[in-house]
C-alpha cells in the first residue's frame, strides 16, 4: 500500500468533516458519523438486506440524522466512503484513530494511540498464522488499533475490546466490522466494572448488534475477574 493512498483516503475524510466542522462542533459530527454507520450496518439491515428494519435501530439513527440540514446530511455517505475506501486500500489500517488523534482528542484518559510500527512489532510477537480460535483483548482499546494488527497476522481469532470513551468504543465497532473480524467492544469502565452499552461484530453472521448488559461477554465474563481463570489459557490480552 503506497502512502498517497492512504493520504488520498484520509485527505477526502479530513476535507467532508472541515466542511461539517464549519457548521456544526466537529466532535459531535465525528461521533454521530460513528453511531449513524453503526446504525447502518446493523445486523437487520445486512442480514435482511434492507428489507427489514430493527425499530430501535431506527429509531436511533433518526434522532441523530434528524439534528442536520440537507447539505450536511448529503456528506455523511461520502465520510462513510472514505473510510472503506482506506480499508480497501490497506486493511488494518486506523483513519478514524488517526483522524481522532489529530483533531479530536485532547489527550483526555490518557488517549494517546500507539504508534502503528509498535502495534505491528507487538502483534509480530503475538501472534503466528497458527494462533486460532482464541480471546484477544485490549482492556482499553482506544480505536482498537492494536487488535487490528493482531487481526492483520491471525485474522481466525475472537477480539475483545473495552473502552470508557463511547466514540472510542464506538471507533473499534466499526474498525473490526469494516475488516471483518468477529468480536465484542464495550463502553465501559474497566477498573470499575461500570457498563454502558455493548457491540456485538460479525457474531451469528455478518452485522452489528447493539446487546444488553446480560448477553455482553465482555460484562458477564469479565475478564479480570475471579473468572478470569476460567479463560485465561485461551486468552491474550494486548496492552
Ligand atoms: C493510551 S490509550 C491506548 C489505546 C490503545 N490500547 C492503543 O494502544 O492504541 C488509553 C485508552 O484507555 C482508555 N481508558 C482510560 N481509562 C479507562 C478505563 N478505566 N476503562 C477503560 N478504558 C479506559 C482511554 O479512553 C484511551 O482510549
Amino acid at each position: 500500500m503506497s502512502q498517497s493512498k492512504h493520504y488520498n483516503a484520509y485527505k477526502e475524510f479530513q476535507d467532508h468533516m472541515n466542511i461539517l466542522g464549519r457548521r456544526y462542533e466537529l466532535s459531535r459530527v465525528f461521533d454521530d458519523f460513528l453511531s449513524l454507520a453503526i446504525c447502518s450496518f446493523h445486523r437487520t439491515n445486512i442480514q435482511s438486506k434492507l428489507t427489514q428494519k430493527d425499530a430501535t435501530n431506527e429509531e436511533l439513527y433518526h434522532s441523530i440524522i434528524n439534528k442536520y440540514d440537507q447539505k450536511a446530511i448529503d456528506l455523511f455517505p461520502k465520510l462513510l466512503g472514505a473510510l472503506q475506501l482506506s480499508v480497501y486500500n490497506e486493511p488494518y489500517s486506523d483513519l478514524l484513530g488517526d483522524y481522532f488523534t489529530e483533531h479530536i482528542t485532547r489527550g483526555q484518559n490518557g488517549q494517546f494511540f500507539t504508534p502503528q510500527p509498535i502495534c505491528e512489532l507487538m502483534s509480530r510477537i503475538n501472534a503466528c498464522d497458527i494462533t486460532q480460535g482464541k480471546r484477544v483483548y485490549d482492556p482499553s482499546c482506544g480505536s482498537g488499533r492494536t487488535l487490528l494488527s493482531f487481526a492483520k497476522h491471525a485474522p481466525d481469532n475472537y477480539f475483545f475490546g473495552n473502552d470508557v470513551s463511547s466514540t472510542c468504543a464506538k471507533m473499534t465497532t466499526l474498525n473490526f466490522f469494516l475488516n471483518g473480524l468477529r468480536g465484542e467492544v464495550a463502553w465501559m469502565n474497566t477498573l470499575s466494572l461500570e457498563w454502558y452499552n455493548a457491540w456485538q461484530v460479525n457474531c451469528q453472521g455478518i452485522g452489528i448488534l447493539p446487546v444488553p448488559k446480560e448477553n455482553s461477554i465482555l460484562y458477564q465474563e469479565k475478564p479480570h475477574t475471579k473468572n478470569h481463570k476460567r479463560h485465561n489459557k485461551e486468552q491474550l490480552t494486548l496492552f
